[in-house]
């Protein structure tokens, strides 16, 4: 038997069924908001993710599942969607001419991490972005509606910690004076938080070691080092939050692991996921449609694990069921029976048969492992009469009626109790 590879999952029907519940919340809230889908590839050039996220990032230095095309051009399973949505932005001529473009996305993401629960290698997001408008009513937006996906998959209980991160100019200032602390306790940092000392400093408060986060507590706040416009930004964002009745928490920690963000980040946490407690990230980046060769172009977004949000929907969706099971006994009843399941799918209801199955107990067996309504009868006597015996199998009822008659009366049955 061949295994997955590590962190590689399955999803077998229960719960693709919650998993498409979930995307129908997701896909009904960003309509409601004007956002419009892009279906981007799984596979970008790898400069694409370098240049977009950072080269000292985690994910591209140790997390890329990449490979070389035949032309020896590195290629990458992308890791993450905003990337690839910015460089698909740039090269669109009718996107990027509008003044306000949003866009969502879904899909398959692949990171070469540690599996544990909550931290698959392929993943699956769902994320938005907006590009156009420097506004803080954008970062609102954007988190406005992920707070409204998250209430309509009936998750509870969870957080929502935000940041401003600010710009490059109010960020220079702050990480030296960050780099100045950090370097006076050197021999206590973990071995990473050592290389991120001189490569990206900010990471280091984002380090879930138990020396470096004691360490973090002494450490320089951002929000200190704010400039007037990246403060009065944050405020406004907070502002809306409030007005709008979304609960917050301040976490001047929260730094994210990307390299694009300025100003606004945020992160949908809950306890209940344990060591990797965000199901849901994002914020702003204003540089990052210039780091691709676009105009000047500020933009803001968010993307949801889907793996982390199923674990969050404690009421499973109810398993799907059949609407019709036909049982036969081979020969023209199997062709009786055929008949009526091509009608009753032209019809709208679901109907399962198997040809070579012909003994009752086992067709009834496999009709109560399909969960089905009904089973529609066809064996000699009803052969005979033109007729079929329909059983409801919860009530254990049974009638027999004339075959021509089955399906207007199993719909009937159906639609009412629908
Ligand atoms: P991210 O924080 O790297 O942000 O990922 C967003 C979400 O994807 C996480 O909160 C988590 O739910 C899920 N996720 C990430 N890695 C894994 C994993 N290994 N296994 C399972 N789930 C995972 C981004 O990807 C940014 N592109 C978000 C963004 C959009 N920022 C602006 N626009």
């Amino acid at each position: 038997m061949l295994a997955n590879p590590p962190g590689i999952e399955d999803v077998f029907p229960d719960r693709a069924q919650s998993w498409s519940l979930l995307l129908s919340a997701v896909r009904e809230v960003f309509r409601l908001y004007n956002y419009r889908e892009i279906i981007i590839p799984v596979i970008e050039y790898t400069e694409v993710f370098a240049r977009g996220l950072g080269d000292s990032t985690d994910i591209v230095s140790k997390e890329m599942f990449s490979f070389d095309d035949r032309g020896g051009r590195s290629l990458t399973l992308r890791p993450e969607g905003t990337a690839s949505v910015v460089r698909a932005y740039v090269s669109n001529g009718e996107y990027n001419r509008r003044s306000i473009a949003k866009l969502y996305y879904c899909g398959p993401m692949f990171r070469a991490e540690r599996p544990q629960r909550g931290r698959l290698r392929q993943f699956n997001q769902f994320g938005a972005e907006c590009f156009g408008s420097g506004d803080p009513y954008y970062d609102f937006e954007i988190i406005a509606m992920m707070d409204a996906i998250s209430k309509r998959a009936g998750i509870t209980g969870y957080g929502l910690l935000i940041n401003s991160i600010g710009c490059p100019e109010c960020r220079g200032p702050y990480l030296e004076e960050l780099r100045r602390y950090y370097s006076k306790h050197v021999d206590r940092l973990c071995e990473d938080c050592v290389r991120r000392l001189s490569t990206n400093a900010l990471r280091l408060l984002d380090c879930k070691q138990e020396g470096c986060i004691a360490l973090r507590n002494g450490a320089p706040l951002i929000t200190a080092f704010l400039d007037p416009d990246c403060a009065a930004h944050h405020e406004a964002v907070k502002a809306l939050l409030t007005r709008a009745g979304i609960a917050f928490v301040e976490d001047p920690h929260l730094v994210r692991g990307l390299d694009y963000y300025t100003r606004t980040t945020y992160e949908f946490v809950s306890s209940s996921l344990g060591g990797q407690n965000a199901f849901a990230a994002g914020g702003r980046y204003d540089s990052l449609v210039e780091v691709f060769g676009g105009k000047p172009t500020p933009a803001v977004g968010f993307a949801a694990g889907i793996e982390r949000m199923l674990l969050l929907i404690d009421r499973p969706a109810a398993p799907p069921r059949l609407d019709v099971y036909l049982v036969h006994t081979g020969g023209e009843a199997l062709a009786a029976a055929l008949r009526i399941a091509g009608e009753l799918r032209a019809a709208g209801l679901s109907a399962d048969i198997e040809p070579q199955s012909t003994g009752f107990k086992s067709q009834f067996k496999k009709a109560d492992r399909e969960r089905a309504r009904f089973c529609c009868i066809i064996a000699g006597d009803e052969l005979a009469s033109g007729n079929c015996t329909l059983k409801d199998m919860d009530s254990g009822a049974q009638e027999r009626i004339p075959r021509e008659n089955c399906v207007a009366f199993l719909r009937k049955r159906l639609s009412i109790e629908l």
